[in-house]
C-alpha cells in the first residue's frame, strides 16, 4: 500500500516562492508515489480574522495555484479544510491532551505573540493541535513542509503518541516532515532578513502570479550593500539571501559564476540582480501561465473541490468513527 502524504497551505493570499519551494513543488513531485491529501487550510487562517469576502477569494486563489503548479486532482485529493468538518471534532479530542506549557513554548506561537500582542487568541495557541488533526485525520506519515513547520510536526508526533498511550492503542502513526533534499527548506525574502513571508510585506515576496515586470522591479529593489572590499569575504545576510535565492532558481553554473565574481570583488549587483530576476521569471513561468488559464474556469474548480471534499470526507469519517470508539463515545440507545 502507498504511504499517505498530508499537507496544506493557509488561505491568506497569493502563494510566494517560499510556499512553492518549501511545500508546493514537493506536493507535485510526491503525487505519483504516494496517496496524497493536499488541502487549503482556511480554518487555520481564521486566527487573523479575514473578512468573509477575503476568505472565500483567497481559498479560491490557493485552489487555482495548486492546480496551476501541477497537482492532479484525479490522483491526489485536493480539498478545502472546512469542507471536512470531522477535522474540528478530532481537534476537540486532541485538545484534551495538549498542554498549555508545550503550546506556549512553540516558536511560531511565541513569534506571533511578539509581533501581534493584541491578538493572542486561543485558536493561535492551539494552532498546532488543529494541524495535528489535519494530518492524523488521514493517517499521514509524510508531510511536505518548509523549515518553519518542523516543530509543529514534532508536536503532532507528541499528540499522536500521547493519544495512543492514554487509550492503550497503537492507532496513530508518527508523521515526519518531508523534503526531497535532506534538509527542510527556508526561502529567504528580498528585504534583507528572515524568511520570505507575507507578514514581511509584499516587497519581500515574489508571488507565483507576479508579472515579469513586477518580479524585475522587486528584485532590483532587494536589499544589498556597497559590495565586497576583500577577497573571499563572508557575505552579509542580505547578500547571502540573494545567493540562496539564486541557488534555488538558477543553474549551478550561473551560481558559481556570481560566487566567483563576489569572491574576487568583481561583482556588479545590478547584473547579479538582473540575472536573478530573469531566472525567477523563468522558474515561475509555467505556473503563472496556467494560473491565468484556470482562474476563471468555475466549472472546473467546482468539480475539483467537490471531488476532493468527497474523497477527503470518506477517509475522515472512517477515522472519526474509530476514534470515537477508542475514546468510548457512543450512542447510549
Ligand atoms: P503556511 O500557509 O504558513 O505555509 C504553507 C507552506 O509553505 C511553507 N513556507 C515556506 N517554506 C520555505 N521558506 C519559506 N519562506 C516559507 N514560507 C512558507 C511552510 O513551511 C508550509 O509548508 N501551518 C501550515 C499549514 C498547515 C499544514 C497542516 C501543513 C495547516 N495544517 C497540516 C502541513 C500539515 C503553514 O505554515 O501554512
Amino acid at each position: 500500500m502507498k504511504e499517505t502524504v498530508v499537507s496544506g497551505i493557509r488561505s491568506t493570499g497569493k502563494l510566494h516562492l517560499g510556499n512553492y519551494y518549501g511545500a508546493l513543488s514537493n506536493f507535485v513531485k510526491m503525487q505519483d508515489e504516494y496517496n496524497c491529501f493536499f488541502f487549503i487550510a482556511d480554518l487555520h487562517s481564521l486566527t487573523t480574522h479575514p473578512t468573509p469576502g477575503d476568505l472565500s477569494r483567497t481559498v479560491r486563489e490557493v485552489v487555482v495555484e495548486y492546480l496551476a503548479a501541477g497537482i492532479n486532482p484525479e490522483t491526489s485529493t485536493i480539498y478545502v479544510q472546512s469542507d471536512v468538518p470531522e477535522v474540528a471534532e478530532l481537534y476537540l479530542y486532541l485538545n484534551m491532551n495538549a498542554y498549555l506549557g508545550e503550546l506556549e513554548r512553540a516558536t511560531a506561537f511565541k513569534d506571533k505573540v511578539r509581533s501581534n500582542p493584541d491578538n493572542v487568541n486561543a485558536g493561535l495557541l492551539t494552532y498546532p493541535v488543529l494541524m495535528a488533526s489535519d494530518i492524523l485525520l488521514h493517517h499521514g506519515t509524510k508531510v511536505p513542509v518548509g523549515k518553519d513547520q518542523e516543530q509543529h510536526l514534532e508536536m503532532t508526533r507528541t499528540f499522536a503518541n500521547r493519544f495512543n498511550r492514554l487509550y492503550n492503542v497503537e492507532y496513530f502513526q508518527e508523521a515526519m516532515a518531508f523534503s526531497y533534499s535532506n534538509k527542510l527548506v527556508k526561502i529567504p525574502g528580498l528585504d534583507g532578513n528572515g524568511k520570505m513571508g507575507k507578514s514581511n510585506g509584499d516587497a519581500s515576496c515574489v508571488y507565483l502570479s507576479d508579472a515579469p515586470e513586477v518580479i524585475r522591479k522587486k528584485v532590483m529593489r532587494a536589499v544589498s550593500d556597497s559590495g565586497p572590499t576583500e577577497m573571499n569575504q563572508p557575505k552579509p545576510e542580505a547578500i547571502q539571501n540573494l545567493f540562496d535565492l539564486m541557488k534555488v532558481v538558477s543553474t549551478a553554473d550561473t551560481l558559481s559564476h556570481f560566487e566567483d565574481l563576489y569572491n574576487n570583488c568583481a561583482i556588479r549587483y545590478g547584473d547579479f540582480k538582473k540575472q536573478l530576476a530573469e531566472d525567477m521569471i523563468l522558474a515561475t513561468e509555467p505556473v503563472r501561465s496556467r494560473i491565468n488559464d484556470i482562474t476563471n474556469d468555475d466549472e472546473y474548480l467546482k468539480k475539483v473541490v467537490r471531488l476532493g471534499a468527497e474523497k477527503a470526507s470518506e477517509s475522515a469519517r472512517k477515522t472519526i468513527q474509530e476514534v470515537r470508539e477508542i475514546i468510548g463515545i457512543k450512542r447510549l440507545f
